[in-house]
């Protein structure tokens, strides 16, 4: 069984916050989900993830349609001082992750890919800054930047490998960020890429914490030192 297809149609342009409302309501059939709070919007994607083909419009709908509540969200809201942290929230029965990523002032990823996944990515709290990359054509050739956005409050964006590379940084040097993934089918290794060189290496993702528990010190100091 194929764990996770998606539409082909969301392709280039998911990178704006606009979705076709009424185009998405004529595809149900009339009446879109609501969503209240976090259980709301995890009840709504586990319904949505439970069909083998996935309406990634309606992801994106659900994901933006929850509007971030601390309360929800601060059992899962565990930082670390000196990097940013992955928190698992729900693992969607094996079809998606969906995690907290909470970014200390100044903590910034490493430029990543995302494993022939799909990712959407909400602001909780604060703002982070994305900066996209196009992949290296060759060995030894510094990383072309292609894109750079700001992500605010609330904001949703998604990328996949077709769109190209992605470092995601919180630039503030006060406020503490928090930001909402789902990655479609889940993944444990990624690449990560040199800006410089072009360089890629296999990284392994871990959780700083998973349903709101911390994982024990071992585990959370294997982490690799640049991970997604
Ligand atoms: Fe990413």
């Amino acid at each position: 069984m194929e764990v996770c297809k998606l539409k082909d149609t969301y392709n280039n342009n998911i990178d704006h916050d606009e979705i076709d409302e009424l185009k998405l309501y004529k595809h149900l059939g009339g009446g879109l989900p609501t969503v209240n709070s976090l259980t709301d919007l995890i009840q709504e994607l586990n319904a949505v993830f439970a069909s083998d083909s996935v309406n990634v419009e309606l992801v994106h709908y659900l994901m933006k349609s929850y509007k971030s509540n601390p309360l929800d969200w601060k059992k899962y809201a565990k930082f670390d001082r000196y990097r940013y942290t992955r928190n698992l929230v729900d693992n969607g029965n094996g079809k998606y992750n969906l995690m907290a990523l909470c970014w200390g002032e100044g903590h910034g990823s490493a430029i990543h890919d995302h494993a022939n996944s799909h990712c959407f990515m909400k602001m909780l709290k604060g703002s982070l800054e994305e900066v996209r990359f196009a992949w290296p054509k060759s060995e030894g050739e510094e990383l072309q930047v292609i894109g750079r956005k700001r992500l605010n409050f609330n904001d949703v964006c998604y990328i996949n490998d077709s769109l190209g590379l992605h470092r995601v940084e919180n630039t503030s040097h006060v406020e503490g960020a928090v930001s909402l993934h789902l990655y479609c089918p889940p993944y444990s290794q990624c690449s990560v890429f040199n800006q410089t060189t072009g360089q890629r290496s296999v990284c392994t993702v871990t959780f700083w914490s998973m349903y709101g528990k911390k994982r024990n010190r071992d585990i959370q100091e294997s982490r690799a030192p640049e991970d997604n």
